[in-house]
């Protein structure tokens, strides 16, 4: 088989290597990919949501499966533009990625399969909006509708904070257009937990959970990121929290998406709080997490390919995954000033030494190889450090071993991924 990943992040790489692994494979490509992924498939400089451009590669080398990371290309049209090239694509439709394009849309979709959620409300008006928030009172959450690139959400621990942020969001637009509507939601208490499972429209697979740390410093504090270090499995997700997920969230909400015409395909990622009274959906996402998608990649015995086609071709509900019984963890090494502004070009030396570790892989999320040969950082989320264990104490000595073998003055780290598990 001849197989396409589309993105360039620690994510790509890590299905990248896992699809590397597949005797399955013939020739695989990465659009546009980085200078770890060149490690495992070829490169190809096409952006990640340059649509015409990756379906017309795709059709000139006769590519068998494309398989889309980021929510971007699949909310452009990806999956819709494969189909009508008559190429396989994993991911969904842009009608079913409005599960992750649009939050409103997703209440709903929740709401008609009776999924529990945070109580909501949708607004347009700024006025209703803080004639609500008061009605309400505080914590409370107010969300930008559309995609915001993860910074559209404040979780507002007083009222003055939800005004400011109805401000921000709606009137100064700081994300644009994605803030002509806003959600206001409960606040939920409890742990947070990304669950994944696999979707072929009609039925789903679970394909496992992980935790990841969003905020930029040790201890929870600083910024919000994209992530910066996740594990898995998740202690506090016990297999009966898992079947009542597939059972209460997932399976209802892919029967809600079919009955509306849009059926789901791809990996559904569920952003659950499990709090006291269960477990509660905050948002879904219509791709595998970044960093997580490295914590369970490193966990999977199976065969990834035939479980990506399986979801393509609706043949799921016959299918079934195997897993190591390890535990993975993964820190994230970042340039410094990341989440905010940081410089590009940073040498990075060490990386060969860090990955003799045992059971330790590093991927790349933003590498590019310079002229002379030398490793440099491209991005903010620059390594994705992964490392397995027979406990989750084991994996995260191996991990932060190799984080201290590279050396990479450009860049932090967290010091304390895992530690709510440990
Ligand atoms: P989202 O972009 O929807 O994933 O939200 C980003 C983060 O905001 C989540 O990971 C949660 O930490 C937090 N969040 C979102 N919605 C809620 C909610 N209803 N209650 C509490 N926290 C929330
Ligand atoms: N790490 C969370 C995400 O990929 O959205």
């Amino acid at each position: 088989m001849k197989v396409l990943v589309v993105g360039g992040g620690g994510r790509e790489h890590a299905l990248c290597w896992a699809i590397a692994a597949s005797p399955l494979l013939t020739r695989l490509w990465c659009a546009p990919g980085n200078a770890g992924i060149a490690e495992v498939a070829e490169c190809v400089p096409i952006g990640a949501e340059a649509i015409p451009a990756l379906v017309a590669f795709a059709r000139e080398h006769a590519v068998d499966l494309v398989v889309a990371g980021p929510e971007g290309p699949l909310t452009l049209g990806l999956a819709d533009a494969c189909a009508a090239a008559g190429i396989k694509c994993f991911g969904p439709s842009a009608a079913a990625a409005q599960l992750e394009g649009s939050k409103a849309f997703t209440r709903a979709v929740a709401d008609a399969a009776g999924a529990p959620g945070a109580r909501w409300a949708r607004f347009t008006d700024p006025a209703a909006a803080r004639a609500y928030i008061r009605d309400q009172g505080a914590p409370i959450v107010v969300k930008a509708d559309g995609l915001a690139a993860g910074k559209g959400v404040v979780v507002a621990a007083t009222i003055a904070e939800a005004d400011a942020a109805i401000a921000d969001i709606m009137e100064s637009r700081i994300h644009g257009d994605s803030g002509a509507t806003v959600l206001v939601e409960e606040c939920l208490v409890g742990q947070e937990v990304s669950f994944f499972a696999l979707c072929d429209g009609t039925h789903a697979i679970a394909l496992g959970a992980a935790q990841d740390h969003k905020r930029a410093f040790d201890g929870d504090t600083g910024p919000n990121t994209g992530g910066m270090g996740a594990y898995s499995p998740p202690p506090i997700f016990t297999d009966a929290l898992r079947d009542d997920v597939m059972a209460r969230i997932v399976s209802p909400v892919l029967s809600e998406m079919a009955r509306r015409g849009t059926p789901f395909r791809g990996v559904l990622f569920a952003g659950l709080m499990i709090t006291p009274d269960g477990p509660r959906l905050i948002e879904f996402n219509v791709r595998f997490g970044d960093p997580e998608c490295q914590a369970l990649m490193v966990r999977l015995r199976s065969d990834l390919l035939p479980a990506l086609l399986a979801a393509c071709d609706g043949e799921l509900a016959s299918f079934d995954l195997r897993w190591e019984p390890l535990h993975a963890l993964v820190v994230v090494m970042a340039a410094r000033g990341y989440p905010g502004s940081y410089s590009k070009g940073s040498e990075i030396r060490g990386l060969e030494r860090a990955a003799q570790i045992p059971g330790v892989q590093v991927f790349h999320a933003g590498t590019a190889r310079r002229e002379d040969g030398a490793l440099v950082a491209t991005g903010g989320r620059v390594l994705g450090i992964t490392a397995t264990g027979t406990t989750l104490a084991e994996a995260q000595a191996a991990a932060y071993a190799a984080v201290d073998a590279i050396d990479w003055p450009g860049g932090f780290c967290r010091r304390d991924i895992g530690w709510r598990a440990l």
